[in-house]
């Protein structure tokens, strides 16, 4: 479960995050749906450990992030979009086995899991070979494996298909509700109101470093009484949206 609570970040005169709070329930999955510079990275690096909040704080199975984040970051799994950061001339193996040695684990538990989300995420073939020259769909699961080896009970998923193509979207979808299907509790990102519609038990729109509503899409569409998230979401941000 993971409780936010007022989180703000300042990044000198910028107030890029202005008092966040919401919580995400075991087992169901949040998306945090804004436009660019809404603010959702900033929040999910505080929650992450990787940026310090200017206030307020957020509990992580009850663990207070100020207080404890070393007992965090095992909990914790992280998948942000873009590039993916992996090792090119290290293996798709070494890759995930690095971070697994990171997070604490020893080789033999690290070798058991990866056989296993290798054949679940049909690596197999290529678990062995270097990253360099895989497609961003190769990668992509790389990248996945490597956020679960320690098989975290929190993931966060920063715009995590932003960029990617279809295949490699439907891999991380899939990667979603899998993981949601295991029990595992789920804030991720996105500019993309097909995927939260797809995707999320509980929606929070962030405008402006402010969450302008949090509701179950019903919720959303009884409340405003739209069918359609892309005319809800202009209600709220009140502007056209790009996207
Ligand atoms: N390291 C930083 N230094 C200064 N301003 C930042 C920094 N990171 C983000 N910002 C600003 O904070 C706001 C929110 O950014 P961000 O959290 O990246 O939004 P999003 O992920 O929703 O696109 C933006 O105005 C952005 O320019
Ligand atoms: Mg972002």
């Amino acid at each position: 479960m993971i409780q936010v609570k007022n989180l703000t970040k300042r990044y000198k005169e910028v107030e890029a995050v202005k008092g966040i709070s919401f919580t995400v329930d075991q087992g169901t999955v949040f998306g945090l749906l804004g436009e660019n510079g809404a603010g959702k990275t900033t929040t999910l690096r505080m929650i992450a450990t990787m940026i310090k909040p200017t206030s307020g704080t957020a509990l992580i199975d009850g663990k207070d992030l100020i207080k404890e984040p070393d007992n965090i970051r095992g909990k914790i799994g992280i998948l942000f979009g873009g590039d993916t950061g992996l090792y090119d001339r290290l293996t798709a193996r070494e890759n995930i086995e690095y971070f697994g040695l990171l997070n604490g684990m020893n080789k033999s538990d690290i070798s058991k899991r990866i056989d296993m989300l290798s054949k679940k995420l049909e690596m197999e073939e290529y678990i062995d070979r270097r990253v360099g020259k895989f497609s961003k769909g190769m990668k992509q699961k790389v990248s996945i494996a490597r956020s679960i080896v320690h098989n975290p009970q929190i993931m966060l998923l920063d715009e995590p298909t932003t960029g990617l193509d279809v295949t490699s979207v439907r891999i991380v979808h899939e990667f979603i509700l899998d993981q949601k299907k295991e029990g595992k509790t789920i804030l991720f990102s996105s500019h993309s109101m097909s995927e939260v519609e797809k995707l999320c038990d509980i929606v929070g729109i962030i405008n402006k470093g402010k969450l302008v509503e949090v509701s179950t899409l019903d919720e959303l569409k009884h409340k405003f009484k739209g069918n359609n998230l892309e005319d809800i979401f202009v209600e709220l941000v009140g502007e056209k949206s790009e996207y």
